[in-house]
């Protein structure tokens, strides 16, 4: 009989649940965003959690009633335990856990980050060994992955994510939030070489990145104009968004040489961008590296990558009991032998 697993995925704003089967993929998927954000200019976590409140459960029954799976019949329920917002993290956790002792379904708490690189599996088969450059809200990082389950952070930014780079800078500039796809926007109509940002850690650091300089670097040159016109909005957008590709690719580069690696998956919500994709595609190809990513549904948050997870560590036998915790942080780290 086909396997069939639930997703459960509360880490920040959004909220989701997805149904995955093992041999067909994403079965039903639905995530919904929160919009209240916008005008505070980035995550209130007091919000976020009310918000999850209010709507897993009806989310949660609309993708059981469409997909018409009976909760009895699931192998496992998997859900982000970690890391992320302590008050989200919880609302899907204690609903996780209320499921599994409802129904006796085997549980599994998910590292948002190993959900977030196995979005790629949604995509079909991995080839592996590859390298991952995940970039998202929370986390720039570089992880050599050997197999499922086998993981090694090679890098990571010393101070913001690349997605916190791109809201901040959208903060400067006054885009709604996020940040990431208004500059992806905004960009399109400037110039790139406007203005010659910073690249962080070029030369040094090894494997590892740094935003700060870049966000400090928008932030003078943002208040040295008397007014933001649309083009110098956009000018600085597309600016910006370069140096942040650049030393995504540079850094990638660099890491593909150090582990030999033939193959590359992006992750994480910032995979979603497209100047990002075909700048890596193109000069990582040079270098002999395949690249590719998820459909943008599966770059940002969401629970089809959790349910896909889950599958795996529960067919491994990796099953959490119902004193499972959530935690705020905490490093991708390896589960498989
Ligand atoms: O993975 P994700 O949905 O949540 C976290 O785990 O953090 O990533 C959210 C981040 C935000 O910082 C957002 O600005 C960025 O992903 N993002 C993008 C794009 N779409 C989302 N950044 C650049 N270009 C995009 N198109
Ligand atoms: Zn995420």
């Amino acid at each position: 009989m086909e396997e069939l697993y639930l997703g459960i995925e509360t880490s920040c704003d959004d909220t989701s649940c997805a149904v995955y089967a093992s041999e067909r993929g994403v079965v039903i998927h639905r995530t919904a965003a929160q919009l209240d954000h916008g005008k505070y200019g980035g995550v209130v976590p007091e919000i976020a959690s009310r918000s999850h409140m209010r709507t897993l459960f009806p989310l949660y029954e609309t993708v059981m009633e469409d997909s018409g799976v009976p909760l009895s019949s699931l192998a496992g329920i998997g859900v982000t335990n970690g890391p992320g917002l302590t008050g989200s993290l919880l609302v899907g956790l204690s609903f996780a856990k209320a499921l599994a002792y409802g129904s006796g379904v085997p549980l599994a708490g998910i590292h948002h980050i190993e959900g977030h690189i196995l979005a790629n599996a949604l995509e079909g088969p991995l080839e592996l060994p590859a390298l991952v450059l995940v970039v998202s809200g929370g986390h720039t990082q570089l992880v050599a992955m050997e197999r499922i389950g086998r993981y090694e952070v090679i890098g990571s930014t010393r101070d913001d994510a690349a997605g916190e780079a791109f809201d901040k800078i959208g903060k400067l500039l006054a885009l709604p939030f996020p940040g990431g796809p208004s500059i992806e926007q905004a960009a399109r109509g400037g110039n790139a070489a406007a203005y010659d940002f910073p690249r962080g850690l070029r030369r040094s650091g090894g494997c590892d990145f740094s935003f700060s300089g870049l966000k400090t670097a928008v932030r003078l040159k943002v208040e040295s104009f008397d007014e933001l016109t649309p083009q110098i909005v956009a000018d600085v957008a597309a600016s910006a968004q370069e140096a942040i590709v650049d030393s995504l690719i540079e850094k990638s580069l660099f890491a593909a040489q150090e582990t030999r690696a033939r193959r590359l998956y992006l992750a994480g919500g910032v995979a979603a961008n497209s100047r990002l994709r075909e700048a890596l595609e193109e000069r990582l190809a040079a270098s002999g590296v395949k690249v590719s990513w998820p459909r943008p549904e599966y770059c940002t948050d969401n629970a089809a990558m959790i349910a896909c997870a889950a599958s795996h560590h529960i067919k491994a036998g990796r099953v959490d009991g119902l004193d499972l915790n959530s935690f705020a942080r905490g490093n991708l780290s390896s589960w498989a032998a």
